[in-house]
Formats: C-alpha cells, sequence, structure tokens
C-alpha cells in the first residue's frame, strides 16, 4: 500500500492504495464516486474522463498512486457550476442522452470545451468530442445540447446560479 493524499471535489482525502489501483476503480471503490463510469478500461472510449487538477484524464489509465497532490474532480463534484447547468438543462431539452452511461464523461468532456472557448461550432464540438464514445449514437444531439449550453454559458449564469 502508498500513501496518497489528494483532495476530491474540495475534500482533502488522505489514504493507503495498493500501487496498481486505477484512479478510476478507486474513485467507483471505496470513495462510491459511481459517476465516474468504466467502459474499456484501456483509454479508448472516454467513458472514464474526469479532471485532475483542471485537465480532462482517463481515469482508467491513470494511477491513484500518480494523483498525490492533486486536485480531482469527478462528475458529483460540479453542483451548481453555471456551466455544468447550462449543460444539464440543454442535454435535457435536447435529449442529449439515451442509456446515459456515457453521459458523465461527455457533460465533463463538455464543460472543458466551453470553458477553453472549443465549441463555437459544430465541427469544433465534434472534434472535442472525439475521445467520448456513445454506444447509442447519440451524437446529434448530443451536439446540439453542447452547442446550446455554450450560448447560455456565453451569455451569463442561468437563473439556477
Ligand atoms: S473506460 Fe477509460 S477510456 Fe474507456
Ligand atoms: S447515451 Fe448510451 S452510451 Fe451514450
Amino acid at each position: 500500500m502508498t500513501a496518497i493524499r489528494l483532495t476530491i471535489n474540495g475534500t482533502q482525502i488522505a489514504d493507503d492504495v495498493p500501487a496498481r489501483l486505477s484512479l478510476a476503480d478507486y474513485l467507483r471503490e471505496p470513495r462510491n464516486l459511481t459517476g465516474t463510469h468504466l467502459g474499456c478500461e484501456h483509454g479508448v472510449c472516454g467513458a472514464c474522463t474526469i479532471l485532475v487538477d483542471g485537465e480532462p484524464v482517463r481515469s482508467c489509465l491513470t494511477l491513484a498512486v500518480a494523483c498525490d497532490g492533486c486536485q480531482v474532480r469527478t462528475i458529483e463534484g460540479f453542483g451548481s457550476d453555471p456551466v455544468m447547468t447550462a449543460l444539464r438543462e440543454a442535454f435535457h431539452r435536447r435529449h442529449g442522452l439515451q442509456c446515459g452511461f456515457c453521459t458523465p464523461a461527455m457533460l465533463i468532456t463538455a464543460h472543458d470545451l466551453i470553458r477553453r472557448g472549443r465549441a463555437a461550432s459544430e465541427t469544433e464540438i465534434r472534434l472535442g468530442l472525439a475521445g467520448n464514445i456513445c454506444r447509442c449514437t447519440g451524437y446529434t444531439n448530443i451536439v446540439a445540447a453542447i452547442a446550446e449550453a455554450a450560448v447560455a454559458a456565453a451569455k451569463g449564469p442561468p437563473d439556477a446560479e
């Protein structure tokens, strides 16, 4: 076991973890943050995408011990964040999900695209989503939802904020 200290969704945590434990497995159990989904478990599908120190990463390819000292943010950690609020509303309005398996990672990736100003066109959004696979092939509505949320975010915080 290896001792680590990290911050997950704003909470400081000290823990002992096996050296080969992935961050995704660590988040899902024992931390019970099951909004981080596991699909391929080898870096292809993007379902496990979360933020480490503000950057999207594949948590299935990231070792928990490598996150010692890091800030980790999962889908459970966005609360009333105005961009995430706009995305949730747009995904709901536009039917941007079917089974929902890809949705947490789609939302985190979309949040990152909007935050970096990389969601200005359908082409830009589709390129930005290239690493996130939706097995329900719901891309048309997902892209429309992200485009709508990007416009809403540019206008300012929604009422919920
Ligand atoms: S589960 Fe991590 S990329 Fe597919
Ligand atoms: S909504 Fe089912 S995998 Fe995307």
